[in-house]
């Protein structure tokens, strides 16, 4: 993103990416973003103070519409109540992630508020200080502050986070020759519930093995070991617990493993569920798990993204 050709105007629009959390082996700490879908926010100068959403259109209408209630109002009312600027700002927002669907959805609202609030400021936020307003608006959405959505969705492509209250924020390289399929089953499934039933207690030998996935994960990426990868890309803690919240998961995960994908898990919350497979594979990958999906009673919409690293940005 340029910033410096993006102060201080009287409106903008931009585009903030869907996103992978977790990504199976990272849970709240590291997350991808999906190019292929995502939300759409326009901020515009008003003489009158305050933040005020006046529509939110696309793929999800009802979400509040009083700022302090919403991912993208919240995030904005952060940026205003510090810089105290000379004018309010009035948000519209287009929706193009479906509620609930563990695609980051809130996250990408907030992200593209933010981004294009900050346009319109005399002197541009730092993107760790947009990561920061985001991550209120987040809180508001999902009860929880995690940055694993927010921060793909700002920076772009696979990005760890360390920290939450001066957070770290690192982008991975990507193995070149992988593509992510995406498989969402129209169902909802909200993040709060998906939350609520984890165990707050992990066993010593899941730590371990989850730990080891992690770091085999990263290592894999940053030395381009695509077998690394696909035998880190597992996780033993999360997807046992949230597997069944999600009809046919197993049968999904099967056909996307025996159809040749590194791996495959639950995004973010689910009930989306995500794979890396190598790119002559995909499309492949991606029909078995449609099919699972169907078998299971549940229709889909399926993307396959490629690795790449562009976060929000500024579209008009
Ligand atoms: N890390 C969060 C979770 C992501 O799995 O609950 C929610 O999108």
């Amino acid at each position: 993103m340029n910033d410096s050709i993006h102060k201080g105007r009287e409106s903008a629009t931009a585009f903030a990416p869907a996103s992978v959390g977790n990504v199976a082996v990272g849970f709240d700490v590291l997350g991808l973003s999906v190019q292929a879908i995502g939300d759409r926010v326009t901020a515009r100068r008003t003489t009158e103070r305050g933040v005020r959403i006046t529509a939110i259109t696309g793929t999800v209408v009802d979400l509040p519409l009083e700022a302090d209630r919403n991912t993208a109002g919240r995030a904005v009312i952060s940026i205003i109540e510090e810089q105290a600027p000379d004018f309010g700002i009035e948000l519209t927002i287009e929706k193009g992630i479906p509620l609930g669907s563990g695609l980051g959805g809130s996250a990408a609202s907030a992200v593209a508020a933010v981004v294009a609030a900050n346009a319109l400021l005399p002197t541009s936020l730092s993107q760790l200080a947009l990561l920061k307003h985001a991550m209120h608006g987040e809180a508001v959405a999902s009860g929880s502050v995690h940055v694993d959505n927010i921060a793909p969705s700002l920076f772009g492509g696979l990005v760890l986070t360390v920290g939450v209250d001066n957070p770290n924020v690192k982008q991975i390289p990507m193995p070149p020759g992988v593509h992510c399929v995406l498989v969402h089953p129209h169902m909802v499934l909200a993040t709060k519930e998906a939350r609520k039933i984890l165990k707050p207690d992990v066993s010593l030998s899941d730590v371990i093995w989850q730990t080891a996935n992690l770091a085999g994960f990263l290592a894999g990426c940053f030395t381009n070991d695509l077998r690394l990868i696909g035998e880190s890309l597992n996780d033993v803690i999360i997807e046992p617990q949230r597997r069944v919240l999600i009809p046919g998961f197993d049968a999904v995960k099967h056909a996307a493993m025996s159809g040749g994908a590194l791996g495959c898990s639950i995004s973010g919350a689910g009930p989306t569920v995500f794979a890396w497979v190598p790119t002559e594979q995909s499309a492949q990958v991606r029909d078995g798990m449609v099919a699972a999906f169907n078998a299971a009673g549940l229709q889909c919409d399926a993307w396959i993204s490629t690795l790449e690293a562009h976060g929000a940005h500024v579209i008009a």
